[in-house]
């Protein structure tokens, strides 16, 4: 392999450290640990390591993403209620050049009103959503397709 080593800032917002024990009937029985393990061994797959950083603070989130644009290939981003809300978030992921996947486990298009409405996907390139934790492996599959393969 040449080139610099790939990898993806997974990043995950406010409450997603409860899943599993936060309304399983919506988000599953699979823990936030579950998810990152698989978005690791879909990274594995194509030759990519994924960073993982959850955060209830929307400071640390943005923080995160800024750090990202010293050494990250892409960033895959489930920012729960956030996405619908931030708008600091949405800038910070602006001032990112590469890659952007949304990442959800439910359909929130399909949900509540307030959640039809998404201040991060006008900066993303894609979103995953309604998959469950199926979700992380192909929102990293679908970054390894993005960046193509290694030159
Ligand atoms: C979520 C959907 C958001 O509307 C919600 O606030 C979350 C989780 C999801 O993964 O389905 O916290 O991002």
């Amino acid at each position: 392999m040449t080139g610099a080593p790939r990898e993806i800032l997974l990043v995950s917002g406010p409450n997603l450290d409860l899943l599993g024990d936060r309304e399983p009937a919506i988000y599953g029985s699979e823990t936030l640990a579950d998810h990152v393990a698989a978005a690791v061994r879909e990274g594995e797959h194509h030759g990519i390591g994924v960073r993982h950083v959850q955060s209830n603070h929307e400071g640390e989130l943005i923080e995160a993403i800024h750090e990202a644009r010293g050494w990250a290939s892409a960033i895959i981003i489930n920012a729960g209620a956030f996405t619908h809300t931030s708008w600091a978030l949405h800038d910070a992921l602006a001032a990112f050049d590469p890659p952007v996947v949304e990442l959800h486990l439910s359909n929130p298009a399909a949900r509540e009103p307030f959640r039809h409405i998404s201040v991060i996907a006008p900066v993303a390139d894609g979103v995953v959503a309604g998959f469950g934790g199926l979700g992380y492996g192909l929102a990293v599959e679908a970054v390894a397709r993005l960046l193509g393969p290694m030159p």
